[in-house]
């Protein structure tokens, strides 16, 4: 037997509704803030991931599925959505367009990561990138929308954290400073950390392990060391998201794993994930649209892990199988007729739905129960014969007899079509 890849799942159909609902609430509020869609591909030149994310990040460094083209050249599968939306960007000039671009995807990314619950190699996003726009309150839009659709979804127990990581002006004299605080921490960081002072020193307020934290508690905060206006813009910020109602938590050490970001940084973790306890994060890019060959643009956006919310989203949200009416056809008049009875009824968008193993009637009425149907037209040879077929309701048991010639009209009439 050929097994399924390590870290990358089915979606099995008893899970699939689930994600249905998920995305289809991904759609729903997307569209109401203004957000169009756009798919992108699934991999793209290596240079485009190490230029935008960061050569020194553990996405590029570790975690990248990266191949040789036939030609020679290196393509990666998408390890996030932000890079490939700014390439398209600046490849179709959407700059152009009068219009701030608002743009969201959904889709699987890639990274080789250690699966665990809620960690994969293969996951999916729902990401926006919100372009142009540079003012506060374009942050506190995107936050609004993704709190919004978290709390659609009924997620429990989520928090938001929000820092600033200052312009990118501000980011030099920063670095150099937290530079000099943890060469004095040196003996006290993990060996990935100490790598990381001299090529990434924001990363080490990011390290996972406890003796760097605890290294690293009393360094120096970015928001200290910020310009005025990026102060101001944080300070507009969490003003935004008091005068929508939406909770926050500062957190100075939320530096993201990503080296674009400017300015606002936020991250929605939920306490009900265990160690992979973040749903989606985000922030502010200002820089990286030049980066990769446009016009200086400022832009903004988020990215939610799909696996993790369908892990939290309650039971009682997940849609049940809509099997209306089950079709009970057996003997060799009826057969037909109760072919042609299920093609009609399926035209005019009515659930139903018959099981063609089945020959006998006990048999249908239990392939009915099995599939939830609220209702079975039984229609046997006998009922041929007498023009009429029988309407029974599975739940209450109850039957009533209608005329076959006029059948699917009034079945059609009786329950509701879902078109
Ligand atoms: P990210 O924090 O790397 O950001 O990923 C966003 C979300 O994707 C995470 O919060 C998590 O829910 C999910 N995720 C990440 N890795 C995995 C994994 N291995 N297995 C399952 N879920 C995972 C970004 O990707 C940025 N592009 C977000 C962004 C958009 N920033 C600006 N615009």
């Amino acid at each position: 037997m050929i097994k399924g890849i390590k870290g990358v799942k089915d979606l099995l159909p008893t899970e699939a509704p689930r994600w249905g609902l998920i995305e289809a609430a991904a759609r729903r509020w997307a569209g109401l803030y203004g957000y169009q869609e756009i798919r992108l591909p699934i991999f793209e030149s290596t240079e485009l991931f190490a230029r935008s994310i960061g050569s020194t990040t553990d996405i590029v460094e570790k975690e990248m599925y990266t191949f040789p083209d036939r030609d020679g050249s290196s393509l990666t599968l998408r390890p996030e959505g932000t890079a490939g939306a700014v390439r398209s960007y600046v490849e179709h000039n959407l700059s152009a367009s009068p219009l701030p671009q608002k743009l969201y995807y959904l889709g699987p990314m890639f990274r080789h990561e250690r699966p665990q619950a809620g960690r994969l190699r293969q996951f999916h996003q729902f990401g926006v990138e919100f372009f142009g726009t540079a003012v506060p309150e374009a942050d506190v839009d995107v936050i609004a929308l993704l709190w919004r659709f978290l709390q659609d979804l009924k997620l429990p127990g989520l928090t938001l954290e929000l820092n600033t990581l200052g312009d990118l002006a501000d980011r030099p004299q920063y670095k150099a400073i937290l530079r000099d605080f943890l060469v004095t921490r040196s003996a006290r960081l993990c060996s990935n950390c100490l790598r990381r002072i001299e090529s990434n020193p924001l990363r080490v307020l990011d390290c996972k392990v406890p003796e760097c934290r605890e290294a690293s508690a009393d360094a120096p905060r970015i928001v200290d060391h910020i310009s005025d206006e990026a102060r101001a813009h944080f300070a507009a910020v969490q003003s935004g998201l008091r005068a929508l109602d939406i909770p926050f938590q500062l957190n100075p050490r939320l530096v993201r794993g990503l080296d674009y970001y400017t300015l606002t940084t936020f991250e929605v973790t939920c306490t009900h994930l265990g160690a992979q306890n973040a749903v989606g994060a985000g922030g502010r890019y200002d820089g990286l649209v030049e980066v990769l060959g446009g016009p200086k643009t400022p832009a903004i956006g988020f990215a939610v892990g799909i696996e993790r919310i369908a892990l939290l989203v309650p039971k009682e949200m997940t849609p049940a199988p809509d099997h209306r009416l089950y079709i009970a056809a057996f003997g060799a008049a009826a057969t037909p007729i109760g072919l042609r009875l299920l093609h009609v009824l399926r035209a005019h968008g009515l659930h139903a739905d018959m099981d063609y193993r089945a020959t006998t009637l006990k048999a249908h009425l239990r392939q009915a129960d099995r599939m939830t149907c609220a209702y079975t037209v039984i229609l046997g040879d006998d009922e041929v014969a007498k023009g009429l077929v029988i309407l029974r309701n599975m739940h209450s048991k109850e039957q009533e007899e209608l005329p076959l010639a006029t059948a699917s009209e009034s079945l059609l009439s009786r329950l509701p079509s879902r078109s």
